[in-house]
């Protein structure tokens, strides 16, 4: 079946890429595994999409080559996505930090994107398993089970590894090191991360209380909320920071982020000095926090006026500086994406070609380049298929 271009992957980047392709009178077949179409897509932002940010800047994205994302980034911008939704009358709403969601449902972007491929005669096909790459007289030969397909361009759009029971697999990766190309090593990010046995047990009582945190490390915060959960932490601020761990580091916790805790104290002291430290605690905090954090970090629970010289400092202290080693995160089960990917070096920032390979793309998850929290990803899907479907 000869086709001009091949799009592995009916995931964002390859729906996007395979329209802009067909909207240029290019031959379009796009091929996936899934039984489902825009599986990860129906799934995010929780059931709703957040299908951009308002403030999407190269800052936001990792990679080895931070200047990768740039050139895409600025060529189709979250405000060209957004024209996009607004033509197809799709109500959305900024839930916090320029996230932007369907007022509805994350189906609305699926049905879009569908819409898009019919429009310009894309053929998308699903339930097919996808085998050997082969790459002969200018040409790609993709064995499927529904017979090989043929053409001078293939487009991996396969993604990253994070949630194998939506379809995900390493199959870019492959094909990117079967031409030579290779992978930045990848690891689970957007993730919840797990604990040490004594802080698991102490902890997972705390299970369903949420709080405003900063959480730190290797020189990055993120100031949003965090969730403590029966396995560990999860919630936004631990997400985020969860990118910039590494395994066997401390994660620093300001669980008052936003004022001076050690001030707050210390006018309750004067103003009702036989007040336990856990009732002052108790009008930030939830009861049930309070308790088992005193314990946990050993900070004896007494009326404020017994406490001397530094020690309410010292204890507002420990609630500003909680220093965490996870045990590890939840793994791609539950991560949101995948660090690293295919090494950007070897891919031109301007199409998404491979440097050394011609006709063969690599956009998307798949490669070394992910996003924060909050619609980033993907911006980076709908920018980096679309630059590539101009030169597909
Ligand atoms: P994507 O993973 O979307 O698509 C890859 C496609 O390739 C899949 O359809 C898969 O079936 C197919 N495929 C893989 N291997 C194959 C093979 N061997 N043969 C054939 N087909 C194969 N981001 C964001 O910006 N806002 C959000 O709200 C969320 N929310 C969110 C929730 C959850 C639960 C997850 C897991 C992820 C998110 N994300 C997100 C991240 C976002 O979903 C992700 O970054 C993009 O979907 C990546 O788009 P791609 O098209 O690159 O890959």
């Amino acid at each position: 079946m000869q086709r001009d271009v091949i799009v592995i992957g009916a995931g964002a980047a390859g729906l996007f890429c395979a329209t802009e392709a067909g909207k240029r009178g290019r031959k379009v077949e796009v091929l996936d595994h899934a039984k489902r179409l825009g599986g990860k897509i129906l799934m995010s932002g929780g059931g709703r999409c957040n299908f951009t940010n308002m403030y999407s800047s190269p800052e936001n994205f990792l990679s080895q080559n931070p200047h990768f994302c740039k050139s895409a980034l600025s060529r189709y911008t979250q405000w060209d996505f957004i024209a996009l939704v607004e033509q197809y009358k799709i109500a959305y709403h900024e839930k916090t930090l320029g996230q932007l969601f369907c007022d509805n449902t994350a189906k609305d972007i699926v049905d879009m994107l569908m819409q898009e491929c019919k429009k310009a005669g894309v053929t998308v096909t699903n339930r097919c398993e996808v085998g050997e790459v082969t790459y002969q007289d200018g040409q790609y030969h993709v064995q499927t089970a529904k017979g090989e397909y043929v053409a001078p361009s293939l487009v991996i759009a396969t993604g990253g590894l994070s949630m194998p029971k939506l379809g995900a697999t390493p199959f870019g990766y492959r094909v990117a090191e079967q031409f030579g190309i290779p992978i930045v090593p990848t690891r689970a990010a957007l993730v919840p991360f797990t604990l040490h046995e004594h802080d698991k047990t102490v902890l997972g009582e705390l299970s369903g209380v949420s709080l405003d945190a900063s959480a730190g490390c290797n020189n990055t915060h993120f100031n949003e909320s965090m969730l403590f959960t029966h396995r560990g932490l999860s919630g936004p601020a631990v997400l985020q920071i969860s990118s910039y761990w590494e395994p066997g580091q401390e994660v620093a916790f300001d669980l008052y982020p936003n004022g001076n805790l050690h001030e707050v104290l210390a006018k309750e002291q004067q103003r009702s000095p036989d007040v336990q430290l856990s009732t002052a605690l108790a009008k930030i905090y939830p009861k049930r926090f309070v308790q088992t954090t005193l314990d946990y970090l050993n900070i004896q629970n007494k009326p404020l006026r017994q406490y001397q010289g530094k020690q309410l400092e010292q204890a507002a202290h420990a609630f500003g500086q909680w220093q965490i080693k996870p045990n590890g995160t939840e793994g791609y089960r539950t991560a949101e994406v995948t660090l690293g990917g295919v090494d950007t070096d070897y891919i031109s920032s301007k199409t998404m070609e491979t440097k050394e390979q011609q006709g063969l793309y690599f956009i998307g998850e798949v490669l070394d380049v992910t996003g924060w929290l909050g619609g980033y990803n993907f911006q980076w899907a709908w920018s980096s298929g679309w630059v590539a479907g101009q030169v597909v």
